[in-house]
């Protein structure tokens, strides 16, 4: 991708306003609100040098028209590309061949092996963690147990040790990575960052990606050597590399902001918590789904517009680039009456658009909601009497483009 294109003059001519990116470890929803209040149409933000697009619709427009609004991935540069994992990563490839990669990562990621996965990792691993906990004092939720469960089961799956020192590294590479396409993909010295992390995810996965190809396991890397070429892609091991590291990347963070999310949610609310103590089986689902929408983990993505074209509107031309706030999107009234509280009775809870839509929407949704569910329904069968701490730092929104309530400290044993 060009790097750092020259922010256009502001179309309007008005003075700057706030932009998506004066947010990091602040509450985006006030100015969220405030874009939406001034209508549907995109809003220019001189400072991300992009149009945002915060009405669901035309967000959900344009997340189904690839080939005009195409993923920052199109034609990336090299630096970007290796930062990414190259070789076959999903998100890096493009038009058929795309279409195969995902077709492979929906069987990876089946419903059914979702249930499988649930029996074999997604239990063992929460239950150990929690088996750790101290018999009573303080637990920060958020760092002790939301970070430690999806790197753990992405680990797993992969057939990797899951042991703390490749969990800290994996989600610190990560983190150096989010940041620099938080930036926009635009800021050189996170992007330094990111490869130096990138050059340490490779040198954590290589040596398991090499075992596999000549002695298969039950495991994701296994799976991708022996499976791919059933849906036509063709792999050597650069390319089994760039499966796997999107897998590492987009199944470990997000399901960890995911996590903490929701535990927030049940934290603030004992009302809440206690429905969903009383009937887990049929309330976890909406619960997970609200969090998802009214909290958005994946709070904006990026696209760029491949021909002169207009959004609710305004003109866009060939080359910009819009910022799709999912988050904002998330709370129009419209489609979600009373958008800013939690409603487990909503009629169709999953039509939110935190997984994306579309071509690109996200392949390991199924693998999140049972994460979530379960880090839920296994802390609450464990320490019903769970609750923030009272003298503890009250939480707040972290991060920016991913993001979380955290820190979540608790007392188990509500004392
Ligand atoms: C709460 C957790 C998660 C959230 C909120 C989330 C959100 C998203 C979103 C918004 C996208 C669309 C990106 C775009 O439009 O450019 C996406 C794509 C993707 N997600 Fe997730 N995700 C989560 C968990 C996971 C997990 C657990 C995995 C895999 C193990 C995963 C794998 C992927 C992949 C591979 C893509 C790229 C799809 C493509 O390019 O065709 N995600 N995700």
């Amino acid at each position: 991708m060009p790097d750092g294109q020259n922010a256009p003059d502001r179309p309007d001519g008005c003075p700057r306003t706030a932009s998506v990116l004066d947010f990091t470890d602040k509450d985006p929803f006030g100015f969220y609100a405030g874009l939406s209040s001034g209508g549907p149409a995109p809003v220019w933000d001189e400072t991300a040098a992009a149009w945002l697009v915060h009405d669901f619709q035309q967000c959900l427009d344009c997340q189904r028209n690839e080939s005009r609004f195409a993923n920052m991935y199109r034609d990336a540069d090299p630096i970007t590309v290796a930062i990414k994992g190259g070789g076959a990563n999903i998100t890096l490839s493009q038009g058929p061949e795309h279409l195969k990669l995902r077709r492979f990562h929906f069987r990876l990621l089946s419903a059914t092996n979702v249930e499988r996965f649930r029996e074999a990792h997604i239990r063992p691993i929460i239950d150990g963690l929690l088996d750790g906990f101290p018999t009573s004092g303080r637990v920060d939720l958020a760092a002790d147990y939301a970070a430690q469960i999806p790197p753990r089961i992405i680990c797993a799956l992969l057939g990797m040790p899951t042991d703390d020192d490749t969990v800290h590294e994996i989600l610190d590479a990560n983190e150096a990575i989010v940041r620099f396409i938080a930036s926009g993909y635009r800021d050189t010295g996170l992007r330094d960052l990111a490869l130096a992390a990138s050059r340490r995810l490779n040198d954590l996965l290589l040596p398991y990606v090499q075992a596999r190809r000549d002695n298969p396991a039950d495991d994701f890397i296994s799976r991708v050597w022996q499976e791919a070429s059933v849906d036509g892609i063709t792999l050597d091991e650069a390319g089994v590399m760039g499966i796997c590291r999107e897998i590492f990347f987009a199944g470990s963070d997000t399901s960890v902001h995911g996590i903490a999310n929701a535990l927030y949610l049940i934290l603030s609310d004992p009302a809440l918590k206690a429905r969903v103590m009383a009937a887990p089986g049929t309330v976890l689902p909406a619960l997970v789904e609200e969090s998802l929408r009214l909290m958005n983990v994946v709070q904006f993505r990026h696209r760029r517009c491949l021909e002169d074209t207009e959004v609710g509107g305004v003109p866009i031309a060939k080359g910009q680039v819009i910022i799709l706030l999912h988050a904002a999107a998330n709370r129009d009234a419209e489609r979600f009456p009373c958008p800013d509280k939690v409603d487990l009775e909503r009629p169709d809870p999953s039509a939110h658009l935190a997984f994306g839509r579309g071509i690109r929407s996200c392949v390991g949704a199924q693998l999140a909601r049972a994460e979530m569910q379960e880090a839920v329904a296994l802390l609450l069968a464990r320490y019903p009497a769970v609750r923030l701490h009272p003298d503890g730092p009250p939480p707040y929104f972290r991060a920016l483009y991913m993001r979380s309530m955290g820190p979540l400290h608790v007392t188990l044993d509500g004392r």
